[in-house]
């Protein structure tokens, strides 16, 4: 197939642009660099030995997109391109709308003037909110507690109103849980070019320079050791949640879905240092401080919607999802 890929320069696009080229599909990748950066487009090449176009290109920017969509054939747009910083949606939620939306909107609009038909699309589970008990299925409301999960929700939105009113239009939506790790090469994983808050990243980065200690916000939730719980999944099995929805949305009985990608499996901060103190030589320190805002106690995925629909499972357990995040951190973090 001929995907074309947004984003593909960030840590998920980039993990998925190596293995749909594995895969023998062609891409063709576009990115704005704004918080990525294009030797991660040539260690692809790298890893693969594959030739594909990349073309730095912000989606805002019609003219620039309707040029390559139209010099290329399309069979599917996979559509990673988006701001994700829940902290900065909070402090400049129109940045969000702008980006998200109007990024979004100028995709769809140039794919359904070419006539392209396709997309699988970038979702979060933060689409949910944190008032759902765990583990949570699809069809529960959707209530999202930040801009950035908010624009998540109304892209979804624009997806299904297309699949009412454009005929042959298909669209799935994948909702990611926590994604952690690296690819098996060590030579892709997160940028660590923006500081980081996410628990792995962070964690990562009190190992490597052990002086401070890890910050655990919250030790009083109704979780089993107080700590919250969350769904970390390997980036290499979120990928092949994207490879399996290739096959997914190319079935003509299929249109429109959003499904799960998590583990199914929930797991505490404290577990999570556990795991990584049984095997770095100097254990990670830490000390609990008060809970941070919009943190909900417990958050994992139903996923037998991914098992059913897409016949995808996960492969990889948290001890290889800490081992594989501490090599790519232990080497890259500065
Ligand atoms: C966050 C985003 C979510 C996004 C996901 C991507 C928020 C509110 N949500 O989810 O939208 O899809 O990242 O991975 O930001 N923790 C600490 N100390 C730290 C950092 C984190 O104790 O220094 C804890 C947090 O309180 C949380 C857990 O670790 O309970 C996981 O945090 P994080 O990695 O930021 O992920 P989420 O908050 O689940």
């Amino acid at each position: 197939m001929n995907l074309l890929v947004t984003g593909g320069a960030g840590y998920i696009g980039s993990h998925f642009i190596l293995e749909a080229l594995s895969k023998g599909h062609e891409v063709i990748a576009l990115d704005n660099l704004a918080n990525s950066e294009e030797k991660t487009i040539d260690r692809i090449k790298e890893i693969s030995n594959k030739e594909f176009q990349f073309h730095q290109i912000d989606l805002i920017d019609k003219q620039k997109l309707e040029k390559v969509i139209t010099e290329n054939e399309i069979d599917i747009v996979v559509h990673f391109a988006a701001l994700k910083s829940v902290p900065e949606s909070m402090i400049d939620p129109l940045k969000y709308y702008h980006n998200n939306i109007n990024g979004s909107l100028s995709l769809l609009e140039i794919m359904i003037k070419r006539g392209i038909n396709k997309i699988i699309f970038s979702s979060s589970a933060s689409v949910y909110g944190t008032n759902h008990i765990s583990p949570i299925k699809e069809n529960v409301s959707l209530e999202p507690i930040n801009p950035y999960a908010s624009t998540k929700v109304m892209i979804e939105k624009i997806l299904e109103d297309l699949i009412l009113c454009i005929k042959g239009f298909k669209a799935l939506n994948l909702r990611y849980f926590n994604p952690v790790g690296c690819h098996d090469s060590i030579l892709l994983g997160e940028s660590t070019s923006i500081k980081p808050t996410n628990l792995f990243p962070v964690l990562c980065s009190v190992a490597k320079e052990k002086k401070d200690k890890l910050n655990i916000f919250g030790n009083d939730y109704d979780t089993h050791d107080g700590t919250p719980v969350r769904d970390y999944i390997h980036i290499t099995d979120l990928v092949d949640g994207h490879i399996k929805g290739i096959d997914w949305i190319l079935k003509d009985k299929n249109k429109y879905q959003s499904i799960n990608l998590g583990t199914g499996v929930g797991f505490s901060v404290l577990d999570v240092v556990t795991t990584f103190n049984s095997f770095l030589e100097v254990p990670i320190e830490y000390k609990f401080s008060k809970r941070r805002a919009g943190d909900a106690a417990c958050v994992y995925a139903d996923n037998s919607l991914a098992k059913k629909e897409l016949s995808w499972s996960c492969t990889k357990d948290i001890l290889r999802m800490c081992e594989d995040s501490w090599s790519w951190y232990s080497k890259n973090l500065d």
